[in-house]
């Protein structure tokens, strides 16, 4: 944030108004107290408590097996220390099958996990219960595009929305969660093209990873961008510590390179 410390609570109306304003939102996934220091002094907008936690934390193959109690007890390392970043906190699978299930999960998450907001993943298929929790004093952010949660085979890890039909779908699913109430977008994987056209077409900040330059913020997972997940990465991947030599050096590359649009480059992007 430009106008602002590392004390100084993000809120969704601080975030509203840098996409209003045109500053990048720098986001990151952080699932403990000390990466919550050590991101909040490089200046990190937001945190998603991702269920990626399964995988770079727990030693799942997917986000599938996460629990509730495994986000609560993360989401609420990151509360207990943090006081800048706007936190963000997944509802793992199974977890919001009806609107009562998925409110009385969403309360665990914000009440004893400290979360800002849930994440939940899907398009106008999730419509009604994003209505649901939204109108409960819960706010809701959307995710669209790859949804890793309903992914069973890692070839189906791919762009998604290549052709015309595919992405009108995704393009009415943005328009679907904000109309249901959703007060963030992520987007997963998809071309920098349809990002573009998404945020365009909505009026609640977008959040991209591999949705290309034009979302309004950019989130990677963190073990990702510093270089220490094993295997392949995907293209929208960099390594930010490998040029940096440090982690909070690494973190605060990451911040200005968000800020003065440098991330994601073209070789970034679908
Ligand atoms: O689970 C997660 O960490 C996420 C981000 C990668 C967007 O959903």
């Amino acid at each position: 944030m430009s106008d602002s410390t590392e004390t100084t609570p993000v809120t969704l109306e601080i975030l509203q108004a840098m996409r209003r304003q045109g500053e990048k939102i720098a986001c990151l996934t952080c699932y403990d107290a000390s990466f919550t220091r050590v991101l909040e002094s490089a200046g990190v907008d937001m945190f998603i408590i991702g269920d990626t936690l399964g995988m770079v934390l727990l030693g799942y193959a997917s986000t599938a097996p996460v629990s509730m109690d495994d986000m609560i007890y993360h989401a609420a390392s990151v509360a207990r220390v943090g006081r800048h970043s706007y936190r963000v906190v997944d509802l793992p699978k199974g977890s919001y099958a009806s609107p009562g299930q998925a409110l009385a999960n969403a309360e665990l998450l914000v009440n004893q996990g400290g979360g800002h907001m849930v994440k939940l993943e899907g398009g106008a298929a999730q419509a009604a219960i994003v209505e649901y929790l939204v109108t409960r004093d819960i706010p809701v952010c959307g995710h669209i595009g790859l949804l890793p949660q309903s992914v069973s085979k890692a070839e189906d890890y791919r762009v998604q929305g290549r052709d015309a039909a595919a992405a009108a779908a995704i393009l009415a699913d943005a328009r679907a969660l904000q109309d249901a109430g959703a007060g963030l977008l992520v987007m997963e994987c998809i071309p920098a093209g349809l990002g573009r056209e998404i945020t365009a077409a909505v009026s609640i900040p977008t959040i991209g990873i591999g949705a290309g330059p034009d979302c309004d913020g950019q989130v990677l997972v963190l073990y990702d961008m510093l270089g220490i997940t094993m295997g392949r990465m995907p293209r929208f991947v960099r390594d930010f510590l490998q040029d940096t030599g440090s982690i909070p050096a690494a973190v605060a590359a990451y911040v200005r390179a968000v800020k003065d649009g440098s991330y994601p480059a073209a070789r970034h992007c679908y």
